[in-house]
C-alpha cells in the first residue's frame, strides 16, 4: 500500500520559473501545433495570461443571479474577455458567433445542485466540440469527493479525446462542501490533474502558500473567482494570484454579480495583463462605473 507523504519541508522553489523550452506557456512546449494555437486563443501570447469569463453555472444550478438573461448581462462583456467559459446550450442559443475571442466549453454534467455534485459524467461529444470550434474543454475533478475516481476517469477520457484533435482540457478542481480549502489540498488536486494529462487547471486562490500550488503544478493554473466579494477584495485576490504564479483568472460571480460588470471585467483585465495594483484597479473600476 502506498503511504501518505507527509514529510516536511518540501521544496517547491517558488521563485524559480519553470523552463519554457520555446513556447510561452508553462509545460506546453511539446504540444502539437493545433493545441498550441488553441491555447494561444485563450492565453494572450503577449502577456502569457488570460481573463476567462465563467458563465457555465447554469449547468448544475439553473438561472444563477446575474445570468438570468445572458443576452443582456453577458454578451456586452465579451469584448473585454480573452475567453468565454460556457455550456453548449447557452453558446448556441445566445452567444453571437462573432462575439467571443475563444470559447472554453463545459464538457461535464449530470447532477443538479439538489444532488451529489461529484456524480458527473462527460456530457459532450468531441465532434460537437469541433463543430463549435472550441478552444478548450472544461471538466470538474472532485479529488477527495464521493465520486473521485469517476471524475478523474472522466477527465482522462476527455484528455484522450482532446489529444486526438488538438483540443486542450482544463481540469476544474471542485471542492466538496466540508473539505478543507488550503494549499495542501490544492497542491494535491492540481498536481493530480496535470499528471493525468490536463493541459491547464482551474483552482481556487488560498491566501497562504498559493505560490506552492502554482510552483508544483507543471501546467498553467487559472484562478477561479468563487463567491462574490467586494470589488476591491476580488481585485486584490486576482492580483495576488497572478503575482504568485497564476496564468490568469476564470472568474464568474465576481464579474457578473458586480454592481458594474463591464467596469469590473476591465479592471480585472488590467490587473491580470498589466499588473495594475489592486487600489489603482479599484480606482479604474470606480471611474469606468461612473462613466457608464
Ligand atoms: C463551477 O463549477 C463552474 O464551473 C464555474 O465556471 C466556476 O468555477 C465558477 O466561477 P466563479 O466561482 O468565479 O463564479
Amino acid at each position: 500500500m502506498p503511504e501518505t507523504d507527509n514529510r516536511e519541508p518540501k521544496h517547491y522553489f517558488e521563485h524559480i520559473p519553470a523552463p519554457d523550452y520555446g513556447f510561452f506557456l508553462k509545460g506546453a512546449s511539446s504540444f502539437d501545433w493545433g493545441m498550441k494555437n488553441r491555447l494561444s486563443q485563450i492565453f494572450n501570447p503577449r502577456t502569457g495570461h488570460t481573463v476567462m469569463l465563467a458563465i457555465d453555472h447554469g449547468y448544475f444550478q439553473g438561472p444563477t443571479t446575474g445570468l438570468e438573461r445572458v443576452d443582456l448581462g453577458i454578451v456586452p462583456l465579451l469584448p473585454y474577455a480573452d475567453a468565454l467559459m460556457c455550456t453548449r446550450g447557452i453558446l448556441r442559443s445566445t452567444i453571437p458567433p462573432t462575439a467571443p475571442r475563444s470559447v472554453v466549453m463545459r464538457a461535464s454534467g449530470g447532477p443538479s445542485i439538489l444532488k451529489e455534485l461529484s456524480d458527473e459524467e462527460i456530457a459532450l461529444d468531441i465532434e460537437d466540440a469541433l463543430r463549435m470550434n472550441v478552444a478548450a474543454l472544461a471538466i470538474q475533478v472532485f479529488i477527495g469527493g464521493e465520486f473521485e475516481t469517476r471524475s478523474v476517469h472522466n477527465m482522462t477520457r476527455l484528455v484522450d479525446m482532446g489529444l486526438r484533435y488538438g483540443i486542450p482540457v482544463m481540469a476544474v478542481t471542485a471542492v466538496g462542501k466540508n473539505m478543507a480549502r488550503d494549499a495542501r489540498y490544492f497542491r494535491l488536486a492540481c498536481r493530480i490533474c496535470a499528471e493525468l494529462g490536463a493541459q491547464f487547471v482551474k483552482t481556487y486562490y488560498v491566501p497562504e502558500d498559493f505560490a506552492t500550488v502554482t510552483a508544483s503544478c507543471p501546467v498553467p493554473i487559472v484562478m477561479a473567482g468563487g463567491k462574490k466579494l467586494p470589488e476591491l477584495e476580488a481585485l486584490t485576490m486576482a492580483c495576488n494570484a497572478v503575482k504568485e504564479g497564476a496564468a490568469g483568472v476564470d472568474m464568474g460571480r465576481n464579474i457578473f454579480q458586480s454592481d458594474a460588470p463591464a467596469a469590473m471585467i476591465q479592471a480585472v483585465a488590467r490587473v491580470v495583463h498589466e499588473q495594475l495594483e489592486p487600489v489603482e484597479a479599484y480606482e479604474l473600476y470606480q471611474e469606468l462605473r461612473h462613466q457608464a
